[in-house]
């Protein structure tokens, strides 16, 4: 359980941990190469602790240079197959990832054995239509043997594959990640279509490992037999971690918040356009690309917000900040839509409604959409017992929205947060104390 008490003022400096989308990756494409990569910063959570389990599990070992206290390693050399992996000797366990789970099931789908991947219960309720339907069509057999229809967990048996031209459904970089990662593995040239410009992290790292890969527009395209060649990687801080803290200054008027080192990658920073749409005053100090990735300061000094509209366009880009911007929009004067989001509800949770069910528990002004909510803010919020529903963004996010409500809030079964963001607690506690942290 996580207690929070309002504060006044916010003044501090610190980085955040490495960026969660980019940890998968790095185990992946560090595991896959010919030959010793060195990954800092590596995030220890348990979603990209687990990846790296299976990738060990699939003969890419690693030795762990440095580490989190009590969480894991942050600094690793890992030794790439050379893409020839190899059976693992029991079921891989995906935890609560759906990043970890989908990518993978794109490796497997191509490798020369059977595999199982499975996970918590949340993981196992989770859409994996969307991956098993292209990686289906490029050759390989799974089988989804959930509770329920296409839930894992996922039985694959992989094949010499076929290239795809495939024309996603869904904006999902997980998807397009699956697709391009079994391409690698197909003979000849595999075309993934995205609706909507979703993060390219996969592609960035292609690039990075030395794979040819096209872009063109929102169509993306591998040829497979390359190897990714051995090299070393910095992640970047979260820019998905750093979003609780840059809401909590934007709408605390005379906060100042440095946080340094951060990912800025154009596909994850829409959240810091809306704030700025909202009145805030954000700065971002852009540091010359880190190996692909763009990175950076971001500044805040707070302010009292005003309501926006989320462009559709915006959603795939801050799919991940909808909670914490919901609180934002709890705290900003006026209106705040966010519609077009209707993934919203197959995530960690169904954030829609884990949102209007706490925000409401605060005396919050929501109106719930089947594909978003809607929010009147300037109602202040008390403080409440409120529940984390076992997803750590909505931990997180009302943990943030305690420091602006009357009295004291309680946000329990948090110990998700350790999926994404270890040492969450610490950096609360901390800035609760008007701390400056480095
Ligand atoms: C992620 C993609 C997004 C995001 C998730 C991480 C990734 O999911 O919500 O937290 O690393 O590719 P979708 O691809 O399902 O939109």
């Amino acid at each position: 359980m996580i207690k929070v008490n309002p504060i006044q003022e916010i003044r501090a400096e610190f980085e955040v941990p490495g960026d969660k989308s980019m940890s998968h990756r790095a185990a992946i494409f560090a595991g896959l190469s010919d030959g010793v990569c060195r990954i800092d910063n590596y995030l220890p959570s348990e979603d990209c602790l687990c990846t790296l389990h299976a990738m060990a599990q699939l003969g890419a070992s690693h030795e762990v240079l440095e580490s989190m206290e009590s969480y894991g390693p942050t600094s690793l050399l890992i030794t790439g197959k050379s893409m020839r992996l190899q059976a693992p000797a029991g079921d891989i366990d995906c935890g609560n990832s759906g990043t970890g789970m989908r990518l993978l099931a794109g490796l497997l789908a191509a490798q020369p054995f059977e595999s199982v991947l499975t996970g918590d219960a949340s993981l196992c309720s989770r859409p994996m239509g969307r991956i098993i339907k292209p990686l289906t069509e490029m050759g390989a057999m799974i089988e989804a043997r959930g509770s329920e229809p296409g839930c894992a967990p996922l039985y694959i048996n992989g094949a010499d594959l076929s290239p795809v031209v495939y024309e996603m459904p869904v904006a999902s970089a997980q998807v397009k990640s699956a697709i391009l990662l079994a391409g690698l593995f197909a003979e000849g040239e595999t075309k993934v279509i995205q609706p909507a410009d979703t993060r390219d992290h996969t592609e960035r790292m292609l690039e990075y490992f030395g794979i040819q890969a096209n872009r063109k527009g929102n169509e993306i395209s591998v040829r497979g037999g390359q190897i990714p060649r051995a090299t070393d990687f910095r992640v970047p801080g979260d820019i998905s971690s750093a979003a609780f803290w840059i809401v909590a200054a934007a709408a605390m008027p005379g906060a100042n918040l440095l946080i340094r080192n951060v990912g800025l990658n154009p596909t994850r920073t829409a959240l810091l356009d809306v704030l700025v749409r909202m009145g805030a005053d954000i700065r971002c100090d852009v540091h010359s690309s880190q190996q692909g990735e763009p990175y950076g300061d971001v500044k805040v000094i707070g302010c009292q917000l005003k309501g926006t509209v989320i462009k559709s366009e915006e959603v795939p880009n801050l799919i991940d900040e909808v909670p914490i911007l919901a609180v934002a929009g709890a705290l900003a004067e006026g209106q705040t839509v966010i519609r077009n989001a209707k993934e919203l509800r197959v995530k960690e949770s169904d954030r829609i409604s884990t949102v209007v069910q706490n925000l409401r528990a605060m005396g919050g002004d929501i109106e719930e959409y089947e594909d978003g909510m809607e929010i009147t803010g300037g109602t202040p919020l008390m403080g409440a017992q409120l529940d984390s529903f076992g997803d750590h963004r909505i931990a997180m996010a009302f943990a943030v929205a305690g420091l602006f409500a009357k009295g004291q809030t309680q946000v329990s079964n948090t110990a998700c947060i350790d999926t994404s963001y270890p040492g969450f607690s610490i950096q609360l506690d901390a800035i609760t104390k008007g701390g400056s942290l480095v």
